[in-house]
């Protein structure tokens, strides 16, 4: 059921997605829906370039044939993304498969920035689960303890043994705290202040439409007023 719902979701962001466009390509179970699609829209003769947020979606863009941008001057037509949890200030979190880094820079040069989540990630207030915080190897034990420092609990992705590395090197520290997160923005703000943290998993005023599909089908929900 959840896998029709990430479908529904991503199939209705293809109707978004136009002659010519170049498309930020997220990373997860719910955008890989997208990323075919796009495929077939190429395949079927639509000029879209992609831009991927993480190495297996360029190799699944690949795949399907759509070209792949790397390097960019100017925008994004169009970004599309999955979640792991929104707010109902379409607030996000995300980075619980790694991507966060990629997937924050090619919504950051989005013109428009599209969600696609199943009703499973909607919540009240962010933090329901861990906040994924991608930090430098090097020294990474003195940047957890300036971030248990805020009363935090953390965890290295993968064990200390066999940790996580990203896409751009890096490692991911899951935090985890007492109750939700109530200013996300300042929350957010307060850790990128943190040396050795390269960026977390909050996005805050990025979102400007989230598509979630239920058993109704696919809504699109959009951004509340306001600067992005
Ligand atoms: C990748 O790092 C994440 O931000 C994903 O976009 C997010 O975890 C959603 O993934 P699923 O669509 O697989 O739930």
């Amino acid at each position: 059921m959840t896998d029709e719902l990430k479908r529904a979701a991503a199939e209705k962001a293809l109707e978004l997605v136009q002659d010519g466009m170049l498309v930020g390509l997220g990373s997860g179970s719910t955008t890989r829906f997208f990323t075919e699609g796009v495929g077939r829209l190429v395949s079927q003769g639509m000029k879209v370039r992609g831009v991927p947020t993480s190495r297996e979606t360029a190799e699944l863009a690949a795949q399907h044939g759509i070209p792949i941008v790397t390097e960019l001057v100017g925008q994004i037509d169009l970004a599309v993304d999955g979640a792991d949890e929104v707010d109902q200030a379409l607030n996000l979190i995300k980075g619980r498969g790694g991507a966060l880094l990629r997937e924050k820079l090619v919504a950051a040069a989005s013109k428009r920035f599209v969600v696609v989540i199943d009703e499973s990630k909607l919540v009240k207030d962010l933090g329901v689960g861990v906040l994924p915080v991608e930090v430098v190897p090097f020294l990474w034990r003195s940047t957890a303890e300036r971030l248990t420092a805020l009363g935090l609990s953390l965890v290295v992705r993968g064990g200390e043994g066999t940790p996580y590395i990203t896409d751009n090197g890096n490692l991911i520290l899951d935090l985890s705290g007492e109750g939700g997160i109530s200013d996300p923005k300042e929350f957010g703000a307060e850790l990128k202040k943190i040396t050795g943290v390269v960026e977390h998993g909050l996005f805050v005023g990025m979102t400007d439409t989230v598509i979630v599909a239920g058993a109704d089908g696919p809504k699109a929900i959009g951004r509340p007023p306001g600067p992005r």
